[in-house]
């Protein structure tokens, strides 16, 4: 399998190293999504003719799927637009409730709590690891834990088995933030005993604006939709409703069937190569990163690169984030990205600027992180 050759951007002279913004999208996603406008670009749920029938059958296949992937039943997976969308709706059902977060949260797992919860901030390790023993100090008055399984401002990945247990043993809810690992290592939901999950189609080979929320029944049957409207009720009157069976009475109006539809392909294509390569690739290329630029760079994170595969987040002396960002892409079109990532917070705690990143995911190899490297460096010099 020539994964590189799965990708039509990469056929360009670029080294893509911004995957945790955006994932590439391989040809059998693009080519579905075009299939969806040649083929049958109706609605799904409503119709009853034939090209309706057939977006009915392609978002259903594809709620199968996606449900095998993380070990759930079909009512338990909402679409939506992305993470940020699926942890609004945990948030809105969570009104003034203690909720517990990381440090080193991106906004989209901080400010909907901030809005509509009582909040409690967890610090981190001073090497920027998950804080086990604070988290069993303060997980007393809580209601909810909502944190990232991996980081996107240094890709340590959580400990997340340990915290659901940790705060299922003192009754209290888990809300896990994929938008980073779904795609990049396996999560079995069921077999993890998680609360909440919410992912990112766009970060996991799919088309922009697709995301997923995946929760326990027992939420689903009693929260309130975000949105309600078209496709979400039985029947209503001038003076009320009744709402559909979850997952529908959470997906209102007329939804992104292609890219739904498309999302299936990319799950695919993860399935078809398989986490043990993808994880294997990612050490495999942090590691040369992290030998070759350690002791040159000031590094966010650990400095252990098996804690946080899939990203290398960095500072060099006497240059700000965005002129790095701006230099590799001059120079040898480097993808990479710069600023804070959303994660204000945590700068501003640390008085930083920002970093540069680079993510990396199943399509990069030596030669992009060679070429990375050997620019990082001059830039040094
Ligand atoms: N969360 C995305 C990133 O970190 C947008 O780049």
């Amino acid at each position: 399998m020539d994964i590189r050759k799965d990708f039509p951007v990469l056929s360009k002279d670029i080294v893509y190293l911004d995957s945790a913004c955006m994932s590439l999208k391989p040809n059998s996603v693009i080519n579905k999504l075009n299939e969806y406008y040649n083929e049958y670009p109706a609605c799904s749920g409503r119709s009853g003719h034939q090209l309706s029938n057939r977006v009915n059958e392609e978002v259903y296949k594809t709620r199968e799927l996606i449900s095998k992937f993380f070990n759930i039943k079909k009512e338990n997976l909402i679409f939506t637009r992305n993470t940020t969308e699926s942890i609004n709706i945990i948030a809105n059902n969570f009104k003034d409730k203690k909720v517990l977060i990381t440090d080193k949260e991106h906004n989209s797992n901080l400010l909907p709590w901030q809005r509509n919860c009582k909040l409690k901030v967890l610090g981190s390790n001073k090497d920027n690891t998950f804080n086990l023993e604070g988290l069993k100090n303060n997980i007393k008055d809580v209601d909810l834990v909502a944190i990232n399984h991996i980081s996107n401002l240094d890709g340590v990945i959580n400990p997340i088995k340990e915290v659901i247990k940790i705060a299922h043993e003192n009754n209290v809810s888990v809300s896990i933030d994929a938008a980073q690992s779904a795609g990049h290592t396996e999560i079995n939901f069921k077999k993890l005993d998680i609360d909440f999950l919410s992912c990112s189609g766009h970060k996991i080979l799919g088309p922009t604006g697709t995301g997923l929320f995946i929760a326990k029944k027992e939420f689903l049957d009693e929260f309130e939709p975000l949105n309600i409207g078209g496709g979400t009720v039985k029947d209503s009157t001038y003076a009320s409703h009744e709402y559909e069976e979850i997952p529908h009475k959470f997906e209102a109006g007329l939804q992104d069937y292609a890219g739904i539809i498309a999302l299936r392909e990319a799950f695919n294509y993860l399935n078809k190569v398989g986490f043990s390569k993808v994880e294997k690739n990612e050490l495999q290329l942090n590691k040369i990163m992290t030998e070759e630029l350690l002791d040159k760079v000031q590094l966010i994170g650990p400095e252990d690169y098996r804690l946080r595969p899939s990203i290398f987040s960095f500072n060099v002396k006497g240059f700000s984030p965005l002129d790095i960002g701006m230099i590799l892409n001059s120079s040898k079109n480097i993808c990479i990205r710069a600023g804070a990532h959303c994660v204000h917070s945590w700068f501003n705690k640390h008085d930083l600027q920002g970093s540069a990143r680079a993510s990396l995911y199943l399509y990069n190899n030596e030669d992009d992180v060679i070429t990375f490297v050997n620019e990082v460096k001059k830039i040094i010099k």
